[in-house]
């Protein structure tokens, strides 16, 4: 069975790369690497001792797109590709609109050429919004607070959409929660652009000894210890969701909307602790206020991925803490040399 990983040279999509050719799929990588380096690719062949196909492409452009299902008989699809810095989607929307839009038009266009009908989407819990009903299920209510939110919510509508158009069809979206960590090898992780925003990569910065001090903001939330609660999930344990995922959407018709989290919140003292105490290393922080927009708590309720998907994560945050580490030591600049 041949898997087609749209953006599959960005962070979850090497991992997922990895976790497929574990399980003995062959796959196919399309991406323009607007986010990622061809680097990431060879390091994945490196990691599974596997050879596949990788696509320099744009997800938007219909006659690349055209070319890769012409060349390759394709069964299944999971769609990484996209643009996902919620500050920036905010700055330049249409950008993001565009992006994240048009290349899931093209894909499932061209999946409806080639008679492809089983597609993976990587969605977010950014999708559940600013609701507080934890844990959050997959019934929950919807609504954003971001373009790059929005993006997520209407490529999900397509889903259902074309779902309900074409009875073969079969669409997964997978909500994710945090996903950090990296590849145990330390020859894969999490590489972002500039100054990092969220936790785990500032903790990185920080322990490394590029920023003199993490911020933490708020310590009077109604939380245990007062700091912010997120679910945490291990990358790699993220990355064989999508392998249970692929074999729900080719035993199942229909869109089915899945949370990949933990079920556990982690606070941000909880975090910093843990990675001082795995790594030996410390972590400074300072206190900050509240950030505007950021609410107390938010964790999945993962119930529906274990019984659909027969899927549960197996890694603590320790696990977390240690592997985010090892790719940061061995790789202090990312795939940058
Ligand atoms: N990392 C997270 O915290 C998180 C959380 C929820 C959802 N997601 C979603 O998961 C997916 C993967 O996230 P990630 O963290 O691996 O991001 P990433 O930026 O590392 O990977 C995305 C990949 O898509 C590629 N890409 C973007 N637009 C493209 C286009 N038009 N054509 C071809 N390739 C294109 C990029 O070059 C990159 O390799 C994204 O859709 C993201 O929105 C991520």
């Amino acid at each position: 069975m041949t898997i087609l990983l749209t953006g599959g040279a960005g962070y979850i999509g090497t991992h997922t790369c990895v976790a497929l050719l574990e399980l003995g799929y062959d796959i196919i990588v399309a991406d323009n690497y607007i986010n990622s380096t061809p680097l990431a690719i060879d390091r994945v062949k490196e990691i599974t001792g596997k050879n596949f196909k990788s696509y320099d492409v744009d997800v938007c452009d219909i006659p690349g797109m055209e070319r890769v299902f012409e060349e390759n008989k394709i069964d299944a699809v999971i769609h990484f590709a996209g643009l996902k810095a919620v500050g920036e989607s905010c700055a330049i929307p249409l950008r993001y609109y565009r992006n994240n839009l048009d290349s899931t038009l093209t894909l499932l266009e061209c999946m409806q050429k080639y008679g492809v009908r089983n597609f993976v989407f990587s969605s977010s819990a950014t999708v559940y919004g600013t609701s507080q009903n934890m844990p959050l299920d997959e019934k929950e209510p919807t609504g954003c607070t971001n373009p790059y939110g929005w993006t997520k919510y209407m490529i999900e509508q397509i889903l259902r959409d074309t779902a309900a158009a074409d009875p073969e069809f079969s669409a997964v979206l997978l909500r994710y929660f945090n996903p950090i960590g990296a590849h145990e090898s330390g020859l894969i992780g999490e590489d972002p652009n500039g100054i990092p925003n969220n936790l785990m990569p500032r903790i990185l910065n920080t322990a490394a000894g590029k920023m003199k001090a993490l911020t933490v903001f708020g310590n009077d939330y109604p939380t245990p210890d007062g700091t912010g609660v997120r679910d945490y999930i291990h990358v790699c344990d993220l990355a064989e969701g999508h392998a249970a995922a692929i074999k729900y959407a080719v035993e199942h018709k229909g869109a089915e909307a899945i949370n990949l989290g933990t079920g556990n919140g982690y606070s941000v003292f909880e975090m910093i602790h843990t990675f001082e105490e795995v790594n030996h290393t410390p972590v400074p922080y300072t206190l900050e206020p509240r950030r505007p927009g950021d609410i107390a708590t938010c964790y999945a309720s993962p119930e529906k991925a274990e019984k659909c998907l027969g899927w549960k994560a197996k890694r603590g945050l320790a696990e977390m803490c240690r592997d985010a580490w090892n790719w940061q030591q061995k790789n202090p600049n990312g795939y940058k040399a």
